[in-house]
């Protein structure tokens, strides 16, 4: 067994000798001195993002060894850890070794209280409950609405703003924290025509109040990833909200359409610089970029495309009169204009990299690889942008798109994946092991 399966068991077993993680265990709050207490082999004690872990029982088994953590004993390890660390170790792995909350925690105070205070722990049983209510109905309204794909294009924007050099530095380092919802952040060029997004979701916000804006944006987009025939993203909840506009980070976090890139990179370097700051792999972008396969862009909006809103603009695919794009079949697409990625734009499917693919084998792809206007995929009422075409004249990005054009099961288990990632990045929980929806 390789140090990292035995891991795994060792946190499967802790679990199972407390019992499955109360939902809304209060952690007790240690002060610096008593960490500072805890840094020998018997008993080690450190601390990451304002939380307490007792490491001991772990060290023998850790898969980095236990010598550079015991040099680390004792002391608040935020930033050396999550140098180290991919940011979902945190849940899948130390939230069983938790024992208590840092006071006077670096860690920037979420809720406007007085510095190194946290917020109270939630009751994790009644916030799931009220989660699971508000499921219900934003379900009815995504399908009466049919507004998937702007719900889908907020959360990521929320959380695609995380830059892994800043991990630990809550909020600078940006991430699925609800500042989107703040004018400041909504006004960056990336964000154009998301207000609307906020809107829909500020009535749900009224009614259930004690959910946080965080959750509530990655909750509509998980929804109606679902609701389009896409996969269940295993997304955790618990988020906690940056109180004002001071936790918006700076503009120019998101991915740009088209050239010039900044440092004058192709698209693929662009795509590589981008998501290689939030942690994303090669594989796992091409994944997140079959997004597209929903959703249009609007002249009024990013201003890539000259179709905009209304039927007088629409291309053929977005027109209700000459397309229904649901996943269903049913009629409505919600507001006609604009120009789609796929036909059928409100349908989870594949069809986004098989068209890639295609237009690839004709040389159209690949012509616009490296930046060019974007040849479309099959039909000219289609959008294709560089960083689309990309994927099909990469030759890594390629060996997984031409994979997903073949294997539409295997885009979907990839894609959930990638999309849980994306939906925690930067994230703080509360409780820290998050909540998990049935
Ligand atoms: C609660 C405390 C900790 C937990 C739960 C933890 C967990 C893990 C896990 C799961 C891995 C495997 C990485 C992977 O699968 O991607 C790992 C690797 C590693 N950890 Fe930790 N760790 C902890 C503390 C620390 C500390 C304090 C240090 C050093 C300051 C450290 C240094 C490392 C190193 C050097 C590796 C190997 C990285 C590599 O080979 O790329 N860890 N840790
Ligand atoms: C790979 C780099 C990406 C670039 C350059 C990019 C760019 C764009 C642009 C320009 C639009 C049109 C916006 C408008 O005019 O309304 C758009 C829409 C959209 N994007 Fe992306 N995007 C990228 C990645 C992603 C990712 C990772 C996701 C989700 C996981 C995503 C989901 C969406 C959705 C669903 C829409 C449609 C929104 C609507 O119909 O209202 N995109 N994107």
């Amino acid at each position: 067994m390789s140090a990292l399966e035995r891991m795994r068991v060792l946190s499967a077993h802790l679990r199972l000798v407390s019992g499955p993680a109360p939902p809304s265990r209060a952690l007790r709050e240690i002060t610096p001195a008593e960490l500072a207490e805890h840094k020998t082999a018997k008993s080690m004690w450190l601390a990451i993002d304002g939380i307490v872990y007792d490491m001991t029982p772990f060290l023998d088994d850790h898969p980095g060894g236990k010598r550079l953590p015991l040099k680390y004993g004792g002391t608040d390890a935020s930033e050396v850890w999550h140098s180290m660390h991919r940011p979902e170790i945190l849940a899948e792995h130390a939230a069983p070794l938790a024992i208590g909350v840092l006071a006077g925690s670096r860690a920037a105070p979420p809720t406007g209280a007085p510095a190194g205070a946290r917020p109270a722990a939630r009751d994790a049983r009644a916030y799931a409950a009220s989660l699971g209510a508000c499921e219900r109905e934003l379900r009815a309204f995504i399908d009466e609405e049919n507004c998937h794909p702007i719900l889908i294009r907020l959360a990521w924007h929320d959380s695609g703003t995380y830059d892994r050099a800043l991990a630990g530095r809550w909020p600078e380092c940006g991430g699925a924290n609800g500042s989107i919802r703040f004018d400041a952040e909504l006004a960056h060029g990336a964000n154009a025509g998301l207000k609307k997004a906020v809107l829909y979701l500020q009535p749900f916000k009224d009614k259930f109040i004690e959910l946080s804006w965080a959750d509530l944006i990655q909750l509509g987009g998980a929804i109606a990833l679902e609701l389009a025939g896409g996969p269940r993203s295993p997304v955790r909840y618990g988020r906690v909200d940056v109180e004002s506009e001071a936790g918006c980070p700076p503009e120019g976090r998101l991915p740009s359409a088209y050239p010039p890139f900044p440092g004058n990179v192709d698209a693929a370097t662009h795509l590589r610089h981008v998501f290689g700051r939030m942690g994303f792999s090669d594989a796992e972008i091409v994944a997140l970029s079959g997004a597209h396969t929903l959703g249009r862009a609007f002249r009024e909006r990013s201003g890539v495309v000259s179709e905009g809103y209304g039927k007088a603009s629409a291309t053929r695919f977005t027109h209700p009169d000459t397309n229904r794009p649901r996943a269903d079949g049913a009629a409505g697409l919600g507001m006609a204009g604009g120009r789609s990625w796929t036909e059928r734009w409100l349908a989870f499917d594949n069809s986004y990299y098989a068209d890639g693919l295609a237009a690839g084998q004709r040389g159209e792809a690949g012509a616009a690889g490296g930046g060019g206007s974007g040849a479309p995929p099959r039909d000219g009422a289609l959008l294709w942008m560089p960083t689309d075409a990309a994927l099909h004249s990469d030759p890594i990005f390629r060996l997984s798109a031409s994979r997903y054009a073949h294997d539409a099961r295997a885009f979907a288990t990839d894609f959930a994946s990638a999309h849980a990632k994306l939906a925690e990045l930067g994230s703080r929980f509360d409780p820290p092991e998050g909540i998990v929806l049935p």
